[in-house]
């Protein structure tokens, strides 16, 4: 073993000795990852290939490594040249070696439009305001995000007892932050900045220079405040999912994105300093999912779920297709998107009054009747457009200025190319008064607008309009200032963006797992924001913004109520609880549906509906033990050898088995159940534990939900439950009697007339998806 590492120093000394280790230079190489599984050793053996790997690093090439991971896990991030990260990669102690990726933040518009948007901000979110909400005095929830802006209302420490003697972490100083910056609710900030990036001001401290950190953290466990509003707009009383619960921020992100090498230190860190709950409202996108040893929240999910932290994530806005759900790992909560029962309404007043419902939120303060000529940005295109689609979507330099002056203009949103304020910018810029958008997405999930009177609206009443604007010689029309509609039904539903399962990597696991309020949602905002103020008036301190983003640190915020109340629960007894109390129906009585109308499946929203009440007292819990997430492992491909290094603790007697198949995933002990690969007439068998938190001697009887075509038993179907029952363990047949092409989905819900305790099942044909 000694000849080995010495030979393998020497190659490294090299391959490095012919490289000047100047930082410009070395920054030429690309940054790795380098990964090197659990700080222990699941043989308890000090890990010195860890140390030794790293001084020898570091002696060689100075300043080349970024970030040392050592809490959580092993490994590193360093400047190295493709040769050495192949170098480094065969050696012994490494699980892997990767480029180092920039994931995104999961809101509905990229960082770039954010930059953009002219404000707004509003009030509660419904959906957390439902009077379950607990202390959680003694939880904290850490969030791997943006930063934050400590001075936020939200973040207000008034009546907080002292921190929580577990809390080990710190309060970093920075630009524009020091120690008083933190206090007993914001009880920690760190940041991670590349050694020598410029990031536009948004480095070298805590602070929030982008919105979304401060945004999720107050949604998660920003106290009560009565009276917040975006200027007016959607009025309440804005707090978080936790309200009680601590904050550490862990500021992973910059102006660029959020880099997986300070993803993984942003978990070593948070994994030392003792949070309870991490949150993530980031990853990759649609088409750059990785599988575990390459993903950066993969990976520090797993060690941080190993160490008894629950680790929430949002699934991506790639939806409607199929297979767009990221964080899919079975460690990992996964949260998709839904609306709450709030719609912002920016009616737009045509000749003779008649009213079109628009959507968006703008300010605008024109004239309240109909005084301005409407026109069709495909009829006024100026020579210089390329072609009428460009005039159509009104792409910016399509039209001449007395086309478009003192008029509104109908555009179409077909083009990708541009945002709707970068284009009603330019024809503003051009004299035009306003704009309307042919775009259902846009209608449906409000964009901000600011002052610019834009209104979105469908592609129906795009075409009444059209209509319109050829029956008269005149056409014209307004754009009234947004107002909020309560009590708007149906919600939930499932807009557009929100990532769908199944997962991609197999079909014998349900993702996402979960959804929650994700549209037009309220909270905490920067207080000397640019981008969200209107025209006259100061930064608005609380914001709306759209996005599995926000869907998270709903979640989060019930994972850490949970936690508060039973702070001896597994990770995976407290995502049960999320799981099993989840809600399938809309304010309607009716089941959830997707903005197209159909009733969701557990491809779209997981269990369903995240419920604030019920994960407190779940009944039963199904805990998914860390050797289930190794048998994952195995069945996505990983030697034994690697698990052994990847996991803290191995059982002596773990194996792989020599065919791990998708049935093997099939019968983790997780708390929902996807069968993947049946056949007419042909059966399959799963097996669940659960573990019994309510010791009332009681009777638990299984109602089975099944489509037609399908036969599902459960064996047995009665649970007795003593003062000394743990554990039971049952059997689910699921039989295929029918020919269908399409997978399945259905529910067993064991109930005592107290509990109901459901796991949604989903049953797919075909083989797996990879
Ligand atoms: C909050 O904590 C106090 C004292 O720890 C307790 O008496 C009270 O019931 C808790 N409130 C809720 C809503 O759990
Ligand atoms: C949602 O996506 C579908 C398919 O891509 C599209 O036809 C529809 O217009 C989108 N928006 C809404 C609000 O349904
Ligand atoms: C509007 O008029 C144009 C040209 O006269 C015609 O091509 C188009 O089909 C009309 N559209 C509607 C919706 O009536
Ligand atoms: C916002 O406030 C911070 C200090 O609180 C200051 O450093 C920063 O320059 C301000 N930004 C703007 C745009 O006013
Ligand atoms: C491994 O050993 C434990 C007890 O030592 C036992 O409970 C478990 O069933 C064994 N697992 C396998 C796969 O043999
Ligand atoms: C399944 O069983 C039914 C009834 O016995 C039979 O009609 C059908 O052909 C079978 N299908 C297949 C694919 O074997």
């Amino acid at each position: 073993m000694k000849g080995f590492f010495i030979s393998f120093y020497l190659s490294i000394f090299l391959v490095l000795f012919q490289r000047e280790t100047e930082s410009a230079q070395l920054r030429s190489n690309g940054i790795y990852i380098v990964y090197m599984g659990a700080s222990v050793s699941s043989k308890s053996d000090p890990r010195n290939d860890y140390d030794q790997l790293l001084s020898s690093l570091m002696e060689r090439k100075k300043n080349a490594v970024i970030h040392s991971y050592s809490n959580g896990f092993l490994g590193f991030a360093a400047y190295l040249s493709e040769d050495e990260a192949k170098s480094i990669a065969q050696t012994a102690g490494v699980v892997s070696v990767f480029p180092d990726p920039v994931l995104q933040l999961h809101t509905t518009h990229s960082w770039d439009f954010l930059k953009d948007q002219t404000a707004v901000e509003v009030n509660s979110n419904p959906s957390s305001t439902s009077g379950s909400i607990s202390n959680g005095t003694d939880t904290i929830i850490g969030i791997l995000d943006t930063g934050i802006w400590p001075e936020s209302e939200s973040f207000s420490d008034e009546d907080m007892g002292p921190i929580p003697s577990q809390w080990k972490g710190t309060c970093m100083e920075g630009h524009d932050f020091t120690t008083l910056s933190c206090n007993r609710k914001l009880i920690g900030a760190r940041y991670y900045d590349e050694p020598g990036s410029s990031n536009a001001g948004a480095s070298g401290t805590p602070r929030d220079k982008n919105g979304h950190g401060t945004h999720v953290a107050s949604t998660a466990a920003g106290i009560p405040v009565k009276g917040a509003s975006y200027y007016g707009l959607a009025e309440g009383t804005a707090k978080g999912g936790s309200p009680g619960s601590r904050i550490a921020m862990y500021r992973v992100c910059s102006l660029n994105g959020c880099q997986g090498s300070a993803i993984l230190k942003g978990f070593d860190d948070a994994i030392a300093d003792g949070v309870d709950v991490l949150s993530l409202s980031l990853g990759a996108s649609d088409g750059m999912e990785q599988e575990f040893s390459v993903d950066p929240i993969a990976i520090g999910a797993f060690h941080a779920v190993e160490k008894g932290i629950i680790v929430v994530c949002s699934g991506g806005n790639e939806g409607p297709n199929s297979r767009t759900a990221v964080n899919i790992a079975p460690w990992i909560l996964t949260v998709a998107a839904t609306t709450i029962d709030r719609d912002f309404e920016s009616d737009v007043v045509l000749g003779g009054n008649k009213v079109i419902k628009g959507g968006g939120i703008n300010f605008a303060d024109i004239q309240k009747s109909p005084v301005y000529p409407l026109i069709y940005g495909s009829s006024a295109k100026s020579i210089h457009a390329l072609a009428d689609s460009e005039a159509r979507n009104c792409i910016p330099g399509s039209f001449q200025d007395d086309q478009v002056k003192g008029k509104i203009i109908l555009c179409e949103n077909k083009d990708n190319l541009y945002f709707a304020l970068q284009k009603f910018e330019s024809l503003k810029k051009q004299g035009a008064i306003g704009m309307l958008l042919i775009n259902n997405d846009e209608r449906a999930v409000a964009s901000t607008f600011g002052s610019s009177p834009v209104a979105a609206i469908t592609e129906e009443d795009g075409a009444k309009i059209i209509s319109y604007i050829n029956s008269t010689r005149n056409p014209v029309a307004t754009i009234l200032p947004t107002v909020v509609v309560p009590k708007y039904k149906p919600a939930p539903v499932v807009p557009n963006f929100s990532s769908r399962g199944p997962s991609f990597s197999t079909r014998s696991l349900l993702k996402p797992d979960i959804a929650a309020p994700g549209v037009t949602i309220v909270a905490a905002w920067p207080g000397n924001d640019t981008k969200g103020v209107v025209s006259g008036k100061g930064p608005p301190l609380y914001y709306v913004l759209s996005g599995t983003s926000m869907a998270c640190p709903h979640v989060s915020g019930v994972a850490a109520t949970v936690k508060s109340l039973h702070p001896s629960w597994t990770p995976s007894a407290i995502k049960s609880a999320i799981l099993t109390s989840a809600i399938q129906t809309n304010n309607l009585q009716a089941p959830i549906t997707t903005n197209s109308g159909s009733k969701a499946t557990p491809y779209d929203i997981g269990a369903g509906e995240v419920s604030t009440s019920g994960p407190l007292q779940p009944g039963l819990v199904y805990e998914t033990e860390i050797n289930d997430y190794l048998q994952y492992l195995c069945y996505t491909g990983y030697s034994l050898t690697k698990i052994n290094k990847i996991a803290s603790s191995l059982p002596a007697n773990f194996s792989c088995p020599t065919k791990s198949d998708s049935d093997a995933v099939s019968n983790m002990n997780y708390p929902s159940i996807a069968i993947s690969n049946l056949k007419e007439n042909e059966s399959k068998k799963v097996i669940r534990t659960v573990t019994i938190v309510d010791q009332d001697e009681s009777v638990y009887t299984a109602l089975v939900d099944a489509p037609s075509g399908l036969d599902v038993e459960v064996e047995p179907n009665k649970l007795q439950i003593t003062k000394n029952s743990k554990k039971v363990t049952y059997q689910v047949t699921f039989r295929l009697t029918s020919s269908t092409k399409e997978d399945m989905f259905g529910s067993i819900t064991w109930t005592n007339g107290k509990y109901k305790v459901r796991s949604p099942f989903v049953v797919a044909l075909s083989n797996d998806s990879k």
